[in-house]
């Protein structure tokens, strides 16, 4: 009978403890569109080194994504908690629970997808190529055996990378186009939007016309929030369909490339 006992006891340690091996996992941290309502806010990891996107004027996050994030926000009866981080450390934030949702002009992609949940496509975006004015480099062909920047943990470093150019990579996405200014490297490859913005007015580099991929960009949440994300994309959706998300790229003049075609 004592043996029974202390059988039935180990057992109930064993379940115990798998137990709990369950309730520390991700998933304890994995946020519902209740959840969120009932914080009446939503934490934002963003790199805001991306403008149109988000960039930083007058010591505030601003940009078409932030207009896009407080439109639902708004709907919702919630603020945003904006917080700024390195790029390439958005998407890890988000994954440890860190942060309820990555907004960074983030491509969704099949990698990617493996370990966070994003909502349905907002807008479709391209890789582009800048190099100076003079340079000799005319497409994506002339790119083998030049040194290229971009910035750190984008799909345009994955991208230059399974190529095999000489890559720089850099934290900053300033920082690569500075150092193709400064004539540390041939190229800068970045997506096509940001481009066009940041080289705006700079009369000493020009952006190629060849676009070298597709990039849908959405937002990302911690891997499981498909209730979340679910809420998220029928926002995004509706946004498309009744023209408010045109409205928001009409206003910082982004032709609006739409992913429902
Ligand atoms: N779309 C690219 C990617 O997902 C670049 C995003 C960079 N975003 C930023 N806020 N700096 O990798």
């Amino acid at each position: 009978m004592k043996k029974f006992v202390k059988l039935f006891a180990l057992a109930l340690a064993i379940c115990t403890l798998l137990c709990c091996v369950g309730c520390v996992s991700d998933e304890s941290t994995v946020k519902t569109y209740e959840d969120i309502k009932a914080a009446g806010k939503i934490v934002i990891a963003t790199s805001p080194d991306f403008p149109p996107f988000e960039s930083i004027e007058g010591g505030e996050v601003v940009g078409i994504e932030i207009d896009i994030l407080n439109h639902i926000a708004k709907k919702w009866g919630i603020t945003l908690d904006i917080q700024q981080v390195n790029f390439d450390a958005v998407l890890p934030g988000v994954q440890a629970g860190k942060y309820d949702v990555g907004v960074s002009g983030i491509t969704i992609d099949e990698d990617r997808k493996k370990n966070a949940d994003f909502t349905d496509p907002y807008f479709l975006a391209a890789q582009s190529i800048v190099v100076k004015v003079d340079s000799p480099i005319a497409s994506k062909a002339d790119l083998a055996g030049k040194n290229i920047s971009v910035q750190t943990g984008t799909t345009a470093e994955k991208y230059c990378l399974s190529n095999n150019y000489n890559v720089s990579a850099f934290e900053a996405n300033n920082d690569a186009f500075s150092a193709l200014t400064s004539g540390k490297v041939d190229a800068w490859v970045v997506d096509n939007e940001v481009a066009v913005k940041m080289i705006e007015g700079d009369a000493t580099v020009k952006m190629l016309d060849e676009a070298m991929t597709t990039e849908p960009y959405g937002f990302a949440f911690q891997k499981g929030s498909t209730d979340l994300a679910k809420h998220f994309s029928d926002e995004i959706n509706a946004m498309i369909d009744d023209g408010t998300m045109k409205a928001i790229f009409d206003k910082y003049d982004v032709p609006y490339v739409s992913p429902k075609q």
